[in-house]
């Protein structure tokens, strides 16, 4: 079994869509073992509790830097023996602390093409541009926001008629879907990293 964490920092409807993939046994080799978020006040945490996953809750404002706050969060990663971090709507940047030790094992899901509105409220972004089509896309983290090797993109048009809220709604059933089948590959070996590629294998 490969042991996932998974970083969340509001609603955690990907959260409970992985959840929910694992429980239906779609999550291939994958077992969600954790649940990180910098805001424990956040709907994401109640999701964990109900769901019965252990939660690591911190404020990154409780700590003097944010190398600290992550030095928390890999000690925990470690003791838990965690091999694959998924991104889910976490909303922090990433900093080498976590990212030298989980080199090619973190993953993130936007609700965009990238690299088209990459950052916060992308679906607002795309809408105020006038894009009739955008999607999601599942990349590797780097530092940068959003940025890294893409793994997998599926697009959504958007229409004349769509405000931020139908739009929104297609755009996560595409991510609800799209997400747990990443992962699957992910645990299961089949996504690598080739320089700055990333390559799926069947
Ligand atoms: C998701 O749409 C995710 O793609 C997006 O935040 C939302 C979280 O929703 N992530 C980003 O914008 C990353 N820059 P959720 O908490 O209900 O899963």
């Amino acid at each position: 079994y490969s042991r996932i964490a998974v970083f969340a920092s509001g609603q955690g409807s990907n959260f409970a869509a992985l959840i929910q993939a694992q429980n239906a046994g779609k999550l291939g080799g994958g077992r969600i073992e954790l649940l990180v978020s910098d805001r424990p006040e956040a709907l994401v945490a109640q999701r964990a509790e109900e769901a019965g996953i252990p939660a690591l809750l911190l404020r990154p404002k409780d700590f003097a830097s944010r190398e600290l706050y992550e030095a928390e969060i890999v000690a925990e990663l470690q003791r838990r023996d965690i091999g694959l971090v998924v991104l889910a709507g976490y909303m922090r940047l990433i900093t080498p602390v976590l990212l030298t030790p989980y080199a090619g094992r973190i993953i993130n899901i936007h609700p965009s093409l990238l690299p088209a509105f990459a950052g916060k409220d992308a679906i607002g972004q795309a809408l105020d541009y006038g894009v009739k089509l955008t999607g999601v896309t599942v990349h590797f983290v780097d530092g940068g926001m959003d940025t890294g090797p893409v793994i997998a993109q599926r697009g959504v048009a958007v229409e004349a008629e769509d405000t931020a809220e139908t739009l929104a709604g297609r755009i996560h059933q595409v991510e609800y879907e799209l997400y747990p089948e990443v992962v699957s590959a992910f645990a299961a070996g089949k996504i690598g990293l080739d320089g700055r590629k990333a390559t799926i294998s069947e």
